[in-house]
Parts: structure tokens; sequence; C-alpha cells
């Protein structure tokens, strides 16, 4: 994309100082911080004309103070732009993207995203640090509950539908913000899911489950890009400039602004990269465009315009001239970005005569039909939807909890904003049900000390386990129908909350245990931030729903399915593991040489300590109240030429006696290819809604475009393959219990 003559003018008026001064990102010191901190000290920086853009300021006014601030610091009166994290929802939090992964719907993904954007305009923000949209496989990394879940397929209409939902037709326009695809990339490849851990994975991984996100994302036309921490294949993401310049700019035609992540310049250095200056130019180099917090682009680069860099030690050899032609390319880059926002022609485009934000009861309205749609009913032994009138015994330290229903990023939420699940339940039973703690979260004092990190959200009760267990069971015996209120703090999941073991927390376990026992009805419902493995806890529940953490309205969405005013649609966007050590896990692990028959065989891949009958949640399963058939899948031809479309038919019927909203999923394998392939792979899906008594024909069309597998030795070496022969096509609820047909590719 040709920068705009605005840009050009700018960039011909600018002295090199001002020039790196653009490529400043500073922190407002009204959010969280994440990492260590810089040493800046954000109105003199404002004074010099040192700064870029802002992210985390908290309001209107302030934004439009730095503002002011900024143009009378600067002497071309080049203004900033402002950002933030808007993950899931802004002052209305929305449940977490897992979460809403799990609803599958991309309307109403887009929705929320739309909403969000609305809300954060109204602020005076320009640009959100989402979406994220890192493919993510194990459980025991914290980030999962920001992700789109395990697979690239969902994750890429994810992406397409959130960037549309910030940007629509123009980013620049009323109530929308510019989307910042992260974090680029394989953040969710890292090593035994701890965060800031390093990736190392095949080429084709990369190129097939990876990036396609990101694809999809810049196809949506998202305006911007973080950079990840880690590395990929040895080479630091902020240093990857294969992958920067190469893949993203170059292959996939992205033309935006690219920003590191929270001081992920300097951390280069932790790498093992280099020093200070030496890691500057790397990142530059490799295209990031603007440094976040860690000020060494500001530091570092007025020095390297002048000597350049030889450092033998690291490969790099870079003249002063080329530092100095990079800068220009960074810093076009930025005024392109401001200027797209529209900011050149008006330096308070979005900080005067900004629209008001939505009305926060139609927020509300949104945040509880989506915490209804994405929480999963995973078991259900004829108990839901419970009767109003029974006498309801509510027991779990999640219970009446509101901060920790927020969930990770709910930076600009307000916990009085949720309604808890207790009130939820009173306001759809016309009474409070009896409601006791029955455990605590969790059990270690030092655990709680580091879970209430960013203020607190746990606060145990001393009594005794024993005395709280009696006390449950004693509320259960007395109930007709006992719920379960277990899962995660907050601070459980998201950043820096890599688990050893992804299970519910011990003490939790016990008390379900002990609440099946009594002999109750028990619901279980699992608030999280990740996928737990929950074992016993799944056999010992009468019914089971995986609500995750939902946000504002997550209770009262639970409520609702719970009692039957909505139906349970959710799919799970991620696979459970049945034991906390069976990870990382995804339905669409290739096969071995020795296959796994669904049961532990000596001398074939598996867990020799995973019990056979071990209670499964695969990618893409979940339950609702109807009671929906699938008919034989037809396919329009057995033998095609390549290319050629082909259609898949499947009829559904819906016997039950109430309504089902079904996701018909489609899934590919290709049994004979150059090397390994998913068992697997996700290569289509299609919501519909059916009546109690209602038939109807799901048609998919099979293309050559789903087929395509990269072979890669290298980055540079792909080899996009697609080959005749069979194809198996599996049609079904999830990725599990699915019907197949065959179909042959001739060239
Ligand atoms: C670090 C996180 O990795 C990133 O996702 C976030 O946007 C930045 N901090 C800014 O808060």
């Amino acid at each position: 994309m040709q920068a705009p003559d605005s840009v050009e003018t700018l960039i011909s008026e600018m002295s090199l100082a001002e020039k790196i001064g653009q490529l400043n990102l500073l922190s407002a010191g009204e959010g969280l911080a994440t990492g260590a901190a810089g040493e800046s000290a954000l109105e003199a920086r404002l004074a010099e004309g040192q700064v870029g853009a802002v992210f985390g300021t908290k309001s209107l006014s302030t934004a439009r103070a730095m503002q002011e601030a900024a143009l009378a610091g600067s002497r071309l009166k080049i203004p900033l732009f402002f950002a933030e994290d808007v993950i899931h929802g802004h002052r209305t939090v929305f449940p977490l993207p897992l979460a809403l992964a799990c609803s599958w719907d991309m309307a109403l993904i887009e929705e929320t995203a739309a909403f969000a954007a609305a809300e954060a305009a109204s602020e005076g923000l320009h640009q959100v640090y989402a979406p994220m949209i890192d493919v993510a496989r194990d459980p025991r990394w914290g980030r999962v509950a920001e992700s789109p879940g395990e697979d690239a397929l969902l994750a890429s209409r994810i992406a397409a539908a959130v960037t549309s939902g910030f940007q629509g037709d123009d980013f620049a326009g009323p109530g929308r913000v510019a989307a910042c695809l992260k974090h680029f990339v394989a953040y969710g490849a890292t090593q035994s899911g701890r965060d800031y851990d390093n990736a190392s994975l095949a080429w084709e991984d990369l190129l097939g489950l990876y990036l396609p996100p990101f694809a999809a994302g810049i196809a949506a036309g998202a305006a911007s890009v973080m950079v990840a921490f880690n590395a990929v294949n040895k080479l630091p993401m902020h240093a990857h400039e294969p992958l920067i310049e190469g893949w993203l700019r170059g292959r996939a035609g992205f033309e935006g602004l690219v920003v590191s992540d929270y001081t992920g310049i300097k951390e280069l250095t932790s790498h093992g990269l280099g020093d200070a200056a030496t890691v500057v130019a790397r990142a530059l180099h490799a295209g990031v465009d603007m440094d976040m917090l860690g000020e060494d682009y500001l530091r570092h680069l007025p020095g390297l315009a002048e000597t350049g860099l030889r450092d033998p030690d690291c490969g790099l050899s870079i003249t002063a001239a080329e530092i100095v032609a990079l800068i220009d390319r960074a810093c076009r880059r930025v005024l392109s970005f401001k200027a797209r926002l529209g900011l050149l022609d008006d330096p308070f485009r979005g900080l005067t005569g900004t629209p008001a934000a939505p009305a926060r009861k139609a927020g509300r309205a949104l945040a509880r039909r989506a915490a209804a749609r994405s929480a999963v009913l995973l078991k259900n032994e004829g108990v839901l939807p419970l009767n109003p009138d029974s006498r309801i015994a509510l027991i779990g330290p999640l219970a009446d909890d509101r901060a920790n229903m927020l969930g990770t990023w709910s930076i600009s939420g307000d916990a009085r904003d949720v309604v808890p699940l207790d009130q939820a339940v009173a306001e759809l039973t016309g009474r409070r049900p009896k409601v006791v703690l029955g455990a605590n979260l969790v059990a270690e004092p030092w655990l709680v000390k580091r879970l209430n990190v960013h203020g607190i959200t746990v606060e145990p009760d001393p009594r005794s386990e024993a005395e709280l267990l009696d006390e449950a069971v004693a509320a259960a015996r007395a109930a007709d129908v006992a719920i379960a209120a277990v899962g995660e703090a907050r601070e459980q999941a998201g950043e820096s909350a890599s688990l050893l073991c992804a299970d519910l927390p011990a003490p939790q376990r016990r008390l379900v245990a002990r609440l099946a026992e009594t002999g109750t009805p028990l619901v279980v419902v699992v608030f999280a931030g990740r996928p737990l493995a929950l074992g016993d806890v799944a056999r010992a529940a009468d019914a089971l729903i995986y609500a995750w953490h939902g946000g504002i309205a997550g209770p009262e969405g639970v409520a609702d399915l719970i009692f039957g005013r909505t139906e349970p649609s959710g799919r799970l966007a991620v696979t459970l593991p049945a034991a906390p050590g069976e990870v990382p896990l995804s339905y669409a692990d290739e096969p071995t040489g020795r296959p796994a028959r669904g049961r532990f065989e000596k001398f074939r891949t598996g867990w020799l300590d995973l019990p056979d009958n071990a209670p499964r949640f695969p990618f893409g399963y979940g339950l609702g109240y109807g009671t929906v058939r699938y008919g034989p899948p037809q396919l329009s031809a057995e033998v095609a030429q390549i290319g050629e479309r082909v259609r898949l038919t499947v009829d559904l019927s819906n016997s039950g006696r109430r309504a089902a909203t079904e996701t018909v999923q489609l899934y590919l394998s290709d049994p004979v290819a150059r090397i390994t392939r998913p068992g697997r792979l996700l290569a289509d899906f299609r919501q519909i809604t059916l009546a109690p008594g209602e038939s109807r024909r799901v048609a998919f069309e099979i293309t050559a475009d789903m087929l395509f597998y990269p072979v890669a030795p290298s980055l540079e070496e792909v080899d996009w393959v697609l080959e005749p022969g069979l194809i198996r096509l599996h049609v079904g609820p999830n990725s599990r219990d699915t019907q197949t047909v065959e179909l042959t590719w001739v060239a």
C-alpha cells in the first residue's frame, strides 16, 4: 500500500529524532503492569515529542488531555493514537474468548466485538489489542482462556468475525476501532504450556495450524498485528524477519502496523540475542514497527543511525544508512496507520464529538445471551432442565461469586455488574436457594496469595474442610437437587497462569464426591478459564455444564440453561483432557505407526495409567435438550475430478419435545499423503435450529481448498499439495461421533 501524501510530506519534514519518537508506544500508567516497568515519565516524553501512541487510558478526558500534551510537544503536530486491551468486552464484560468460541456462532461473536468496539471508541480508543487468535492445545497454558480454541478453521472464522465486529467497513468510522491480531505467532505452542516459553514445531504445523487464523484476520482487513513473546524454531518472534517481513507482509500481504508486545524487544537480550543495541537493530530489521513500553528504540536508535551495527556474534551487520531507512519504513507505517484512523486530518478524531457508548442494558442482554450460548452441556441424565419449584441447594465456592466470573482481561470491567448465580437462580425461581460454601476454591495459602495479586477474588473460609463438607452434605440432603458451582479463580487462567496440572482443585473434587454420595440429584457447573480434566467429577455428576468464566451475565446465562429458559447449544472449542497429564492434546492428533484404538493396549500409543472408561469430551462435543438424529450422509459423486465441486448432504431431525440448535460438523481425513496428516480435520460447519418434530437437510460443498496441505522443509520452500486419491468425509455432532463417506479425487 502506497503511503498517503500526508504521510510522505511529514516524513520529508521530520527529523530523525521525531521519527524515532513515533515508534515509542507507552502505557498511560492507568492500566495493568504485566512486565518490568520502563523508565519513562510519560509527561516528559510527550513534551519532547517522543511518543507515537499510548495504551491503557481509562477515560475520554485523560485521552484528550494526553492528545493536547502530545500536540503541544510535537513540532509538526503529529497526534497520538490510543489503544487498550479489549479482549472479551470492555466495560460490558462478555464470556472469555474461549467460551465465546464454544458458541460456534460467528454472528454472535461479531456482535460482541462490535459492542465492545462501540464502548471502547466512546472513550477515545482507536485500537484494541484483539482478537487473540493463538490456536491452543495445551490446557496448562493459562492464556488458552483468551484463545479461539484448538482448531485452525474455527480460529480463522473467529479471527474474521471479531475483526469485522471491531472494524466494520471502516475502522475510522464512528463506534469502530482498529483490530490487532495477536500474538504473532505460535504463542499457543509454547513448551509444556509454560507462558512466555519457546515453541519448536514443524513448519507444516506453523503453516497449517498457527498461521491460518492470521491469514484470515488479514483477509478480513485487520489493521495491526502484535508480535509474540516466544521464539519459533529458535528465533524469538521479535527478531523473526522471515516470519514478519517474509510471511506476514510478503506472503499474507499484510500492509498495516506491527507492534511489539510489552517490553518484547528488550526481552530479546534475555533470549540471548545480544545487547540492547543489537536487539533493537534486530527487531527493527525484522519488521517490528513500534516498541511497547521498553523504550529501547528511543534509547538506541539514535546511536545506531550514526554507527550502524556490526555484531558477528549474532550474524548481524547493518549500516547506518540501512538503519535510517528502516526507521523511515517503521515511521511510515505508524503514520499511515494514523492517516487511516483519520488522525492526520483531525488529531481529535474520536476524542471530540465522540458518539456515546451503547446502552448498558443492551450490553447486558447480549452478554446474557452470549453466556448461555457459550456454556456447554456435557452430561444430562434426565435431570435438566430443572423445575423452578424444586428445593435447590446451591453449593460451592462460586455459588455467589462476582469477581471471578469476569475472567481474565476484564481490566475495564466491574465485579459489581455481575449478577451471581444465587441471585440469578432466585430471579428465575422466585425464591433464594439455600447457599453454602462446601469447599474453598484452593487450599494452599501461598496459592491464595498468588491468585489475589490483582485484587482480592479468593477469600478462604477459615473453617476446617470437614466442617465445610458436613454443612454441604446436610444442605444437599435437605434439597430436591444440589447444584455445585465449582471451578477456577479469575487469576488461575490468563497471562502468567500456567498450571502443572489442569484439574479441578482438590478440595472442590472432594466436595463433588461427597455431594454425589448423598444421592440427591447433582448438577455440577464448572466456571473456569481453561479446559480442566474433570475425571471423577464427570462421573459423579448427574448433569454437568462447562460454563467457563462467563462475564457480567455468566451466571444468568447458566441459570437460563438450568431452568430451560434457553436451549443449551454450546460445543467444545477445545477437547477436555481425560486426566491432567493428557496434554497437549487435540482431536486432530496425527496417527502413529501404532495408533490408539480408544483403550489401552500394550505396545500401542496411549497412557498406561488412564482408565479405559474415563469420561471423554472431545472437540465439538455438547448436548442440548432436544433429540437430534442424523441420517446417513450422501455424496453427489463418489468419484470426482480434482477441483470439481461435490455436495455432501445429511438429513437431521429433532424427535425430542424441545427445540435444538445443532452445530453440524464436517471433518476430512486424507488417509494417504506425502507426510503424516491429522487423523481428521474440521473442514466446515453449519448451525441450524430445529423445532420439535422438525427435519432439515444440511448441505456442504466439498472444495479443493479444503484439501491442500503444506510440505515444508523450511519456511522458504513450501509446497502446497493437493493430490488425487481417497478422502474420507466425516459428518456428525462432534469430532468423534461421526458417520463417514468416501470420495475419490481423480486427476
Ligand atoms: C502483554 C500481553 O501479552 C498482550 O496480550 C497485551 O496486549 C499487552 N501485554 C498489553 O497489555
